[in-house]
């Protein structure tokens, strides 16, 4: 994981945090194909790194991301975009990952950037964030799980209407519709907010750490049936790891739990 990007930067901030910032600045982070690919090679080395508990991914204080890179995507094909799936494998980027993802949003997260601030498990962003979904502007619409994960995030109404308006979604009004779980003062105080929270989740066993994520992410995909079903499932298998165990005999002993990881 000591690999140099470069449209990355990429460091360890805290025992168990792995942090990622977007750093093409010359194009606001724009998410062009080679970026993308970037960002997919590095948080599969997280994935890997067993060292790494809790991912943070970032861009600037001016820009998450503005966005897919316009220039690129200008003159493509629909043969061509269908032909290689152009965008599938950014889905790749939120499906494989198994560890938490915390994104931290600064400055303009619009269009394929606010898609990306999206895929986080939990979406911090700071006062100076601008979310959108500006694509009706240039003639085209969402292609990186926008009109899905905004309308699952703040309603149909609301959706509907940065879709189909491509007006900006200012940082107080994600914070106040749920868009993001919280809204920092300052850019730094994002990222070091987010720092903060994935230590935190550092600090509990890995193994716990990944049903928990399983079961909330499964809300999304089942009904509430089966996704209850699905929790206790889950739920029972953990007490075949050594860590229910060493959690509960740690409160009962008065003790702080050493994790096993396993
Ligand atoms: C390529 C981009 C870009 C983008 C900015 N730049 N956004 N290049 N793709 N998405 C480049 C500009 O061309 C410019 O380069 C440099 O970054 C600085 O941008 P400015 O426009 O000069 O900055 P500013 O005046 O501060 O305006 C910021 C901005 C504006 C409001 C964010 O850049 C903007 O509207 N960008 C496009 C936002 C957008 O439409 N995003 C959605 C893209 S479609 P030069 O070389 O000219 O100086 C999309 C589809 C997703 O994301 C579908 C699936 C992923």
């Amino acid at each position: 994981s000591e690999k140099t990007y470069q449209h990355l930067l990429v460091s360890t901030p805290k025992p168990g945090v792995g942090l990622v910032q977007i750093n093409r600045p010359k194009a606001l982070n724009a998410l062009s194909t080679p970026l993308i690919a970037e960002l997919n090679t590095c948080l599969r080395a997280l994935q890997s790194e067993t060292s790494i508990s809790a991912i943070v991914l970032t861009g600037s204080e001016k820009a998450f991301a503005a966005g897919a890179d316009i220039k690129e995507m200008k003159d493509l094909t629909f043969s061509s975009a269908y032909g290689r799936d152009f965008i599938e494998s950014w889905s790749d980027l939120i499906t494989f990952l198994k560890k938490p993802l915390i994104t931290a949003v600064n400055g303009y997260a619009l269009g394929g950037g606010c898609e990306l601030a999206m895929m986080g498990d939990i979406v911090y962003c700071s006062k100076t964030a601008v979310f959108g979904q500006p694509e009706i502007k240039l003639g085209t619409i969402p292609g990186a799980g926008g009109s899905q994960r905004l309308t699952k995030a703040i309603g149909k109404s609301r959706a509907m209407e940065a879709i189909l308006t491509g007006d900006n979604i200012k940082a107080q009004q994600a914070g106040e519709w749920g868009l993001v779980a919280r809204v920092f003062e300052t850019p730094q105080e994002c990222v070091d907010g987010a720092i903060k929270t994935a230590e935190k989740i550092a600090g509990y066993s890995q193994i716990t750490v990944k049903a928990a994520k399983e079961v909330v992410n499964k809300s999304l995909e089942l009904g509430l049936r089966d996704g209850v079903e699905y929790e206790r499932r889950v739920f029972h298998g953990l007490f075949g790891s050594k860590d229910q165990k060493i959690g509960m005999g740690a409160f009962t002993e008065k003790k702080k739990a050493e994790w096993s990881n396993e």
